[in-house]
Order: C-alpha cells, then structure tokens, then sequence
C-alpha cells in the first residue's frame, strides 16, 4: 500500500517534471497575439509609393476600427530591402525608419500590439548569397538595438517570412539559431517569432527542433488545402494559376464538372486529387492538429501567422464556408492569430470609401470578431 503511495508519487513528481513548460513567454504578450491582421502594403513595394504613404497609410481612426472589432496586434509586414543595406549591414536605413518607428508608436497608441516581420520575398538572396545572408544577421543586431527600448509586451520580432531552403532545411535552423542568439544579445527580454522552413508551413514547423532560447513563439502558416485557397493566384505554382472555381467543402462529386475545362494536365490532376481527398472541417481539423500537438509536445507557444483565402476566382460561398470552418478552429484551438490580411482580399480586403473604413463581415465573424466598431 505504502509502496503503491510512494510509486505514485514519484510518478507524479516525473511527470510533473516533464510537463514543466519550456517557454516562458509571458501570457499577456500570448493575449496580445491572440487576434491580429497583417498590414500588407504599408511597407511592402517601396518602389511605386510617394512619400504621403509612409506616413499616412492607415489613419488613427482606422486603427481606433481595428482595436474596436477586437484585434489586439498587427503583423508590421516589411521589405528588408526598405531598411537593410547589405553593404552596410548594422546601419538600417533612417529615413525608412523613421516612418516605420512613427507607424509602430501609433498602433501602440490604439492599443495593438506589432509583430515586426522582415517580409523576404527573395528566396534567392537569403538562400544563395553569403553577403547579403551574413549582412542579414549583423542587421537583425542592429535592429535589436535599436528596438530594445521599446517595451516588449508592445512589440514582438519575428526574423523572416516564409524562409523555404529546399532540401537545405538544417541550414536555416542554423541560421535561425544565429539570429536568435544576435537578438537576445541586444533586446534581452523581446520575444521572438521563430518558424521551420518551406514556406513557413506546417510541415517545415514539424522538422524543425526546437531552439534553446525560451522567449520564442513558434509560427506557421495554413493556407490549406492549397488548390483552394490560391487558385488563380498569379505569383505561384503554374497550377493553382490556371484552375478557378474550385469549391469547399471538396468530394469528387463537387469537383467532376470542372475537370473537362481545365487544359493543363497537372493542373487537372491536382483538382481531382483535391476532390479525392474530401478537404472539409474534420480534415482541416486534423491537419491544425499536427502543429497543435508539435506545440504541446514541445511545450512552446505556437502562432498562425498567416492564413486565407485569396477571392478572385474562388465561388464567394465557398470561401466565407472556408472561414466559418477556419475559423472555428482557430478559436477552439487556443493558438494566437494574424489573418492575411487586414489589406488584402485574402482576408479583410479592407476598403476606405468617402473616409469610411469597410471590411469583409463574415471574415470577422467567423473570427470572433465584431462586425462594427
Ligand atoms: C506572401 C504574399 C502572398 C501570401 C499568400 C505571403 O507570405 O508574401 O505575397 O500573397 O503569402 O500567398
């Protein structure tokens, strides 16, 4: 008797030394990443913008809207190349800065909290080009420095989007590792958003090991089941390019009229597989799961960083049916969110008509949010 006391015991103080969490980034920054947006095109293609832009994108009164409906952050997406100079890599670019410091003050005014995420889009310069990679790292120190005044339940540092490394993936870990080590170095108490390789996927986040550094949250995107949400999107694979229409829930039935239409073998064969594979919530569900349990075994906070469902050719019903499943997920799953986007049609697609800021209510909806400030 005493012994079966004693043995559950000792059980019990192993297993509760084994669920001793590993993270210990502060709850309230994991409430602050609850609900958030990306803000897609302030900082993003600087080419083609006047000066006005920088400072006046979005207006106080459109981020009092944001806060109101029940965002409490922002992902700040920003083109690296708009503040790092590779050949001088610890200086970042004032003059951008200065917008960008400007930017983050007043959505910390309105109360929402930013995630500063270097939007890569060149996979080639960080995967292929020394200089500009080991620049990258020195100019994430700077960075840290210069941000490190700030305070970080307010502002939270994610290192790159959608880092690929195809086949190389050890090698982003090790550079992930690095710049984590060059943060910490000069921001010691900001939390980090880490992420796995390919694309920032599910699939990279289960390959990735866990690093040391215990104020980190663990991102991944979910832009599933692909053919859905990015069919017709210009920018990616030749497949999704050309197919339209494609419908949610999927079963081959749902899909069988579409396939005659669609020229490209690839393309078509793509379809019927989405339609073969059923993709609805219980699938959905399933595939979250994967990265939820990553999470828990690993005793780490995770963060969806992205997800959507890009409108022109997807059938409206089946996109706001895409969110209401999505969505619902999200909420029960516990795990911290910014949709893609606050200014993009994948998400919010958020419009400001005779000053008026107007967005996509059902995407709010099925988010939990408020439909009207
Ligand atoms: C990319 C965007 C793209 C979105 C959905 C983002 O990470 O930077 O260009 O629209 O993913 O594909």
């Amino acid at each position: 008797m005493v012994t079966a006391m004693m043995l559950t015991m000792s059980m019990t103080s192993v297993a509760f030394t084994a669920q001793e969490p590993l993270s210990e980034v502060p709850r309230t920054r994991l409430e602050r990443l609850s609900t958030g947006a990306n803000i897609c095109r302030w900082f993003r293609w600087a080419a083609d913008r006047p000066e006005e832009h920088f400072a006046e994108y979005i207006s106080d009164e459109e981020m009092r809207v944001m806060r109101a409906i029940g965002l409490r952050h922002v992902r700040l997406c920003i083109h690296p190349e708009m503040i790092y100079n590779p050949e001088r890599p610890t200086e970042p670019i004032a003059p951008m800065m200065a917008h960008i410091d400007r930017a983050i003050e007043r959505f910390h005014r309105a109360d929402l909290a930013v995630v500063l995420d270097l939007h890569n889009e060149n996979q080639e310069r960080l995967e292929n080009d020394p200089v500009w990679r080991e620049g990258f790292v020195q100019f994430w120190g700077a960075l840290a420095k210069h941000y490190s005044t700030v305070n970080p339940e307010m502002l939270i540092l994610e290192i790159i989007n959608e880092p690929v490394f195809t086949g190389r993936e050890g090698e982003w870990h090790a550079l992930q590792e690095r710049i984590v080590e060059v943060i910490r170095k000069h921001a010691p108490r900001h939390t980090i958003v880490v992420t796995g390789a390919g694309w920032g996927g599910i699939d990279g986040l289960e390959r990735l090991p866990p690093l040391k550094d215990r104020n980190l949250v663990y991102s991944f995107h979910f832009y599933e089941p692909f053919p859905f949400t990015h069919q017709g999107a210009t920018w990616s694979s030749p497949e999704v390019r050309v197919i339209r229409d494609i419908p949610y829930p999927s079963s081959p039935e749902a899909v069988a009229h579409l396939l005659s239409a669609i020229p490209d073998e690839g393309a078509r064969a793509m379809v019927a597989f989405y339609g073969q594979q059923r993709w609805d919530r219980a699938r959905m569900s399933a595939r979250l799961n994967e990265a939820i349990e990553w999470g828990r075994r690993h005793r780490v906070p995770l963060y969806c960083g992205e997800f959507g469902v890009f409108p022109l050719v997807a059938p409206p019903e089946s996109r706001a049916a895409w969110f209401t499943d999505f969505g619902s997920l999200l909420r029960e799953s516990g795990v911290g969110w910014a949709i893609w986007g606050w200014d993009e049609g994948f998400g919010f697609g958020r419009r400001v008509v005779d000053g008026r800021v107007e967005f996509d209510t059902h995407v709010a909806r099925s988010l939990g949010l408020r439909e009207a400030p």
